[in-house]
């Protein structure tokens, strides 16, 4: 008799999670540098803000993907001896960090969509439907502004919990993202998943 007694996130989502965390913290390095960049000489300011752009497009696809996943696969329980309140912290800030992820890129994609200058793709033209609408630019970069403050508060609250529970708790909610799920917890006989050591 097999069990899938889920202890880990599933493969896909721990690729997804790495992937996009890695990109996501190279692109706020990455944006507030380049709004620093000097406007003359001209090309490199923008040169950086194309690989912002595609970039942001490239983690706003993946995160469609892990969202759609996500719908269909729900996260593992938590360990029952975790108190009410860091569960709901966990399910509050792991919806913000959705948001966050959503929102970003919209925003990004339509702010750049509402100015003259074209949207490119790591060179490649993308559909630019928009128009030169300052007004609506504005708003969309404050909105993206705004979030990414927000967002850095959340990763910084999500780093710190992640490693209390790596160090101080020791209470394996840092494996479940971490660990391949392998056949100690997916593919063993029910009870021999439940054998000491296993
Ligand atoms: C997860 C994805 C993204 C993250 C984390 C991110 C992060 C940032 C950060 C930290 C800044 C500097 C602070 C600011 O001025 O807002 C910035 C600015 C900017 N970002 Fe992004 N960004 C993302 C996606 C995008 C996308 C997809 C686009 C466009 C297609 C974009 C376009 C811009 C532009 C044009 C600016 C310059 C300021 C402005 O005009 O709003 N970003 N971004
Ligand atoms: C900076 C970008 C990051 C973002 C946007 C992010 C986002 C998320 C989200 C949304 C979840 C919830 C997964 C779900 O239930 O569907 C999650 C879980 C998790 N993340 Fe991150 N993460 C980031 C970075 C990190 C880093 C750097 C670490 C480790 C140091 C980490 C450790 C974890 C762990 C351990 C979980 C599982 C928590 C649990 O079991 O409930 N994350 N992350």
């Amino acid at each position: 008799m097999r069990t899938t007694t889920a202890e880990t996130y599933s493969r896909t989502a721990i690729v997804l999670h790495w992937l996009i965390a890695l990109l996501v913290l190279g692109q706020l390095a990455l944006g507030w540098w380049m709004i620093d960049i000097p406007k003359q000489p001209v090309g490199l300011r923008a040169w950086w803000f194309n690989i912002h752009k595609s970039i942001g497009m490239t983690i706003g696809v993946l995160v469609v993907a892990r969202v759609a996943w996500r719908l269909a696969h729900p996260a593992p329980p938590l360990p029952e001896t975790l108190p009410l309140w860091q569960r709901t912290g966990a399910r509050v800030s792991h919806f913000g960090l959705y948001a966050c992820l959503l929102i970003m890129p919209v925003t990004g994609y339509l702010g750049s969509n509402f100015t003259k200058y074209p949207i490119k793709y790591f060179g490649y033209a993308v559909p630019h439907w928009g128009w030169d609408a300052p007004v609506l630019k504005e708003l969309m970069s404050q909105i993206h502004f705004a979030t990414v403050i927000v967002f850095m508060l959340l990763i910084a609250l999500h780093l710190s919990a992640a490693f209390k529970h790596l160090l101080i708790s020791r209470d394996r909610v840092f494996q479940r993202m971490w660990c391949w799920p392998g056949k100690t917890t997916r593919e063993l006989p029910s009870d021999a998943a439940h054998a000491p050591g296993v």
